[in-house]
C-alpha cells in the first residue's frame, strides 16, 4: 500500500503541474479526493488492513489527503492570479495607435454587449422591445413619479425640441409605454440610446446607451431582482459575480438601490480600479414604484416589480477596457476595429 501512495502522490503532482484551468483543476480534485477518488478509496481499503499497520497507514493516508487538499487550494490562487494577469492584460492590450485592420466589418462593442444581453435575457422570457428617442415630458419624467419642479430632474438635463418634444434622458422613459402596452403580468428589456445635457470628459457623453429591464407579476420581490441581476452579470463575464445593493434614490422606484459587483480586476480584494472597496457600481434599480404601475395602469393590489438601468456604454467599457468614453461615439475606425468578435 506505501507503494501505491507514492505512486498516487506522484501522478497527482503530475497532473496538477499540466492543468492551466480551474475546470480542469476541478476534475483532479474529483480524480483524487471526490467519493471514487484514488485517495478516498486509499482509506476505504484501510478496513482490510489491522493492527499497528492499520494506525501508521492510515496517518499516512490522511497526510496525503490533507498534501492534495492544500495544493489544491493554492493552485486556485494561483490560477485566479493567472486569470488576473491575463484579464488585466487584455484590457491593455486596446490600442488606439494600431493601424485599422479594414478587411472586415465589425461590430461596435456597445452592440456586442447589447446583443450578449439580448440573448442572456431572452432565454430568461424576456422580451425585448424598442422606444423613440424622441419623447416628451410625461413619458421621460411625470409618468415616473418625477413632477415638473422636482429636483430629480437636475441631474437629467435634456435637449429639448422646438415642438415642446426632447431626447429621452435614459430608457426609464420607455416604462410607461410598455406597461400600458403589454399589461401584467411582463417581462421586457429595452434597449437603447439616451441623452443628457453633459460637459464631455473621458467619463461623460451627452448620448449613450442604456438597458433597460422590467418584470411585474405577481409576488416579484427584491430577491427576484438579485437573482436575475446576478445571473446575467455571471453569463456578461464568464465568472460568478457577487452582488450588493445600496440604498438609492430615483422616484421612480421604491426601495431603489444602487447595485454593486465585486471588483473584476482585484476579485474583491481592493485595488485602484475599485478605490480599494473591492466594489464597483454597475446599476441602479429597484422595486417600480406604485405611481408609476398606477400611471401604467396596472393594479397594484395584485402586482409589484423590479426595474433596472443597466449602463451599457458603462458595461462595454468594462469588459472591452475603453478608458475613454468618447472613443466609442468617435466613429474612428481604427478605436473601433479592434474589438472583433
Ligand atoms: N433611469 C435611471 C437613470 O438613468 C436608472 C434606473 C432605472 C434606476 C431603473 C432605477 C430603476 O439614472
Amino acid at each position: 500500500m506505501t507503494t501505491k501512495l507514492t505512486e498516487i502522490r506522484a501522478e497527482f503532482e503530475a497532473r496538477l503541474a499540466a492543468l492551466s484551468d480551474l475546470d480542469a483543476l476541478e476534475q483532479v480534485r474529483i480524480a483524487f479526493l471526490g467519493k471514487k477518488g484514488s485517495v478516498t478509496e486509499l482509506l476505504k481499503d484501510l478496513k482490510n488492513v489491522s493492527g499497528e499497520e492499520k494506525r501508521v497507514l492510515g496517518q499516512e493516508i490522511n497526510l496525503l489527503k490533507r498534501e492534495c487538499e492544500e495544493r489544491i487550494a493554492a493552485t486556485v490562487q494561483d490560477l485566479k492570479a493567472k486569470e488576473l494577469e491575463r484579464m488585466v492584460n487584455s484590457a491593455e492590450s486596446y490600442d488606439i495607435t494600431l493601424p485599422a485592420d479594414l478587411s472586415t466589418g465589425s461590430y461596435h462593442p456597445i452592440t456586442m454587449v447589447r446583443k450578449e444581453l439580448v440573448q442572456i435575457f431572452a432565454s430568461m422570457g424576456f422580451i425585448v422591445e424598442d422606444y423613440f428617442e424622441v419623447t416628451d415630458d410625461y413619458h421621460c419624467f411625470e409618468a415616473l413619479n418625477i413632477p415638473k419642479n422636482h429636483p430629480a430632474r437636475d441631474m437629467q438635463d435634456t435637449f429639448y425640441l422646438d415642438n415642446g418634444q426632447l431626447l429621452k434622458t435614459h430608457t426609464s422613459a420607455a416604462q410607461n409605454a410598455i406597461m400600458r402596452k403589454y399589461g401584467a403580468p411582463v417581462r421586457a428589456i429595452f434597449p437603447g440610446r439616451c441623452f443628457r445635457n453633459e460637459s464631455i470628459d473621458a467619463c461623460h457623453e451627452n448620448t449613450f446607451f442604456q438597458m433597460e429591464g422590467i418584470m411585474i407579476d405577481e409576488n416579484i420581490s427584491i430577491s427576484n431582482l438579485i437573482y436575475f441581476m446576478k445571473t446575467m452579470l455571471s453569463e456578461v463575464f464568464r465568472k460568478d459575480i457577487k452582488v450588493r445593493l445600496r440604498p438609492g434614490f430615483f422616484p421612480f422606484v421604491e426601495p431603489g438601490f444602487e447595485l454593486d459587483i465585486s471588483c473584476l480586476i482585484c476579485g474583491g480584494d481592493g485595488c485602484p480600479s475599485c478605490k480599494n472597496s473591492g466594489w464597483l457600481e454597475l446599476c441602479p434599480c429597484g422595486m417600480i414604484h406604485p405611481n408609476v404601475l398606477t400611471a401604467g395602469g396596472i393594479d397594484t393590489d395584485k402586482y409589484t416589480g423590479f426595474a433596472f438601468g443597466l449602463g451599457l456604454t458603462r458595461l462595454a467599457m468594462m469588459k472591452y477596457g475603453i478608458k475613454d468614453i468618447r472613443d466609442l461615439n468617435s466613429g474612428s475606425l481604427k478605436t473601433l476595429t479592434q474589438f472583433h468578435k
